[in-house]
């Protein structure tokens, strides 16, 4: 039998290339070796937009499609819908009994957040039991592993001490899931921040190329090359970080070194690097085009997935309340 893993991603927008090469490359190269669920985590969405839930309806549906347009096989793996499967508010609530409140205040994505998202009125009950609910996703499905972020990994830390309280308390019948951390992308967005729709820097999956190429021409190079005849250093250019990803090994060991002689301007560099990288999303493009125009394929596979994680939350929902004794 192989493990399983369990991940979600919230459904807040359209995706980019930060999920593209991050989380999404990392749960691909999961799906041989485990078998997975991957789902749309709308009710976590609802912790920070529940003043625009609009746009997490407008979401759940391409995100589906964006990862099945990624490579993620559908028929290997199962994708469902957090929303849809009403357990995981059950076990969520049978979790908020135990959960000692100092653990969720001390969890230190809570801050972050609090602080990073400071426009947004993130003192709620709900979003400080956002990690309790996340715990419930997990162990609903009595996950080995959980792939996710580096800022996610305190999530898991509490899911894990989460399924050993419960364990304690009533019945072994939780594992306690491993962190299985996603390799960090070098790509940043093209102000040199992290890549994030909220910071209005990121190069979309669904963008063509005429939108990929007009914001390659506005990323932030080497700050200290501020004319063409000054030499630039590669290695803290982000559209070279870009090049390695892209280009071919050759081209990039030529660019490396004109960059470093002055011998390539930044424009005719970065021209060179939207022509690759506008060459290696056309076939995610053109997947993703054909998956929105045959819209009951992907409602097809979500419904199959929701049927299976009913299937096995409410075989757990069941063992749940019996160690439970309600
Ligand atoms: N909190 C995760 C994120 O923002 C999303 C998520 C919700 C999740 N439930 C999960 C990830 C369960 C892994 C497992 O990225
Ligand atoms: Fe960056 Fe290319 Fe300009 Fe060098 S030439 S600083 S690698 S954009």
């Amino acid at each position: 039998m192989r493990k399983r893993i369990v991940s979600g991603m919230r459904p807040t927008g359209k995706m980019h290339l930060g999920h593209l090469l991050g989380a999404l490359g990392n749960w691909k190269s999961l799906q041989e070796e485990y078998e997975c669920f991957y789902f749309v985590a709308d009710w976590h969405a609802l912790t920070s937009e529940y003043g625009n839930a609009g746009i997490i309806r407008e979401s759940i549906h391409d995100m589906v499609i964006d990862w099945i347009a990624s490579g993620l096989d559908y028929e290997a793996s199962t994708f469902f819908i957090q929303s849809e499967i009403k357990e995981h508010l059950e076990l969520h609530l049978i979790f908020s009994m135990i959960t000692p409140l100092p653990w969720l205040e001390r969890n230190p994505t809570y801050k972050d957040q609090l602080r990073e998202l400071a426009q947004k009125d993130l003192y709620t009950y709900g979003f400080l039991g956002y990690p309790v609910l996340q715990a419930a996703d997990i162990l609903m499905y009595k996950a080995n592993g959980v792939p996710v972020g580096e800022d996610q990994a305190p999530h898991v830390e509490l899911t894990r001490e989460i399924a050993r309280r419960f364990n304690h308390m009533y019945k072994p019948i939780f594992p306690e899931p491993a962190t299985l951390l996603a390799p960090t992308s070098k790509l940043l967005g093209i102000d040199r921040r992290k890549m994030s729709k909220s910071y209005d820097n990121a190069i979309f999956m669904s963008d063509n190329d005429e939108d990929v190429t007009k914001k390659v021409l506005q990323m932030i190079t080497d700050p200290q090359r501020a004319r063409k005849k000054d030499p630039g250093d590669p290695k803290v250019c982000n559209v070279f970080s870009f090049h390695e990803m892209y280009t071919p090994e050759e081209m990039v060991k030529q660019i490396d070194h004109d960059c470093r002689t002055a011998g390539i301007g930044c424009w005719d560099c970065k021209n060179i690097m939207a022509g690759n990288l506008c060459k290696a999303l056309a076939p995610v493009r053109e997947k993703r085009e054909k998956l929105a125009a045959d819209s009951t394929l992907v409602d097809d596979i979500i419904a199959q997935g929701n049927k299976k994680a009913k299937e096995i939350s409410s075989q757990t929902m069941v063992e749940v309340k019996e160690a439970v004794g309600l």
